[in-house]
């Protein structure tokens, strides 16, 4: 059969990240590559009680169609449990915060569209929109999130910015109160929507971070939540928030993609959230991220020491954002480490225009101590022995 595809299927690609996830796959890697939250943070206790407890007093309900809106308690939970005054109304259960990208890109995004992203940004989200065919623009970014000048100057004729405040993946950093409120006041005054993903904010490791931007701006702001994190991603539930003006689209746009969200999964994540289950579930992953984070700094300080390798100290979150010394390409450098036993992401394909080649993103969660501190040991080799062949390729271009 001679299949005829749509132009829009030519827009989507293989996720480059699961492309590396398939080679971490091998028995003896460590991966330091995929955004896999720590299994051990897994309450599978609290899912067995909450599926038994479903399933004998409303299972019936709990195996039938269901609303598209999402479960009602649940929706209210969610309310609850943001820091700003949210009408349950407003509350959209997706399938995962990935569903939420994919109905945000359906209904703002036409061929062509400007979506303002940072630098570098969520490869999930650039390819959640890819098929939509949006011109995305990178808005010049420092380690506080956007710099609003360049925000500004790009606004115009935007359909919205994409921005992940809170240790943001791929680089871990974190938007600044200042920064917060300079981007929120500028993004209102060019009447330029704001679409907010934050599945890692819950993951902070000394002080929670700063007001989310929507808190501060209701009307100007779709809000992407996750339970992925705080809970366990193969539940598939996430939610997001939208103002009046534009739910009951994104809800159109969910009834089309499957009509609702698992009713089964809503329901039992309901009854495992009650009796405040999340406060004193959640600080016991923010301390075992913590120390890993800490055993992360500690060995790339000691394994990298003279090596011109820079990195950053991840206020939460899973991700570390390092930058390796001139004439490094991560790309090429990936499958040196991998035969080390050790697997990263390359930086690069997080970036909507031209990617650094010297990047990469280290996730400290999903491996143990002892086994960061074997992976930053191989990576450091690996490193040493390309910066010996890149010295020795520069030696010999100089001596043509
Ligand atoms: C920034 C960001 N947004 C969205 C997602 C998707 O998460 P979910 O599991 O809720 O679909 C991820 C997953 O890693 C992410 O890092």
């Amino acid at each position: 059969m001679n299949w005829k595809l749509a132009a829009r299927a030519a827009k989507m690609n293989p996720s480059v990240l699961r492309e590396i996830l398939k080679v971490t796959e091998r028995p003896g890697i460590i991966s330091l590559a995929g955004g896999l939250p720590s299994p051990k943070t897994f309450p599978i206790q609290a899912f067995a009680d909450a599926c038994a407890e479903v399933l004998h007093n409303d299972g019936q309900a709990a195996l039938q169609y269901a609303a598209s809106e999402g479960y009602a308690p649940l929706r209210q939970a969610v309310a609850d449990m943001l820091p700003w005054n949210v009408d349950p109304a407003q509350v959209l259960i997706t399938t995962g915060s990935q569903q939420g990208l994919d109905l945000v890109a359906k209904v703002l995004i036409d061929p062509g569209s400007k979506v303002l992203v940072e630098t570098p940004t969520y490869l999930g989200a650039l390819q959640a929109f890819g098929p939509m065919e949006p011109n995305p623009v990178s808005v010049a970014s420092d380690e506080d999130g956007v710099i609003v000048d360049d925000l500004v100057a790009k606004a115009r004729d935007a359909r919205f910015v994409y921005l992940l405040p809170n240790f943001q993946n791929p680089t871990g950093r974190t938007m600044t109160e200042e920064r917060r409120a300079a981007v929120s006041a500028a993004a209102a005054a060019a009447n330029l929507p704001i679409v907010e993903d934050n599945p890692y904010g819950e993951l902070w490791f000394d002080e929670a971070p700063p007001l989310p931007l929507a808190a501060r701006n209701p009307d100007g702001v779709i809000y992407l939540g996750s339970f992925s994190k705080v809970l366990a991603p193969g539940l598939r539930l996430g939610f997001l928030v939208a103002p009046k003006a534009i739910y009951p689209k994104l809800l159109q746009a969910k009834q089309a993609v499957d009509l609702h969200t698992p009713i089964f999964t809503q329901r039992m994540v309901s009854a495992v959230m009650k009796d405040k289950f999340l406060d004193r579930h959640v600080p016991t992953i923010r301390a075992l991220y913590k120390r890993q984070r800490d055993a992360m700094i500690a060995a790339l300080t000691r394994e990298m020491a003279g090596l011109d390798v820079k990195f950053n100290a991840p206020k939460g979150g899973m991700f570390l954002w390092a930058r390796l010394p001139e004439g490094i390409d991560t790309v090429t450098l990936l499958p040196k480490a991998v035969e080390r036993n050790v697997a990263f992401v390359p930086g690069a394909p997080f970036y909507a225009g031209q990617g650094d080649p010297r990047t990469l993103r280290l996730s400290f969660v999903t491996a143990s101590v002892e086994e960061i501190d074997i992976a930053i040991a191989a990576l450091a080799q690996t490193l040493r022995e390309e910066l010996a062949l890149v010295g020795d390729k520069q030696l010999a271009a100089a001596q043509i």
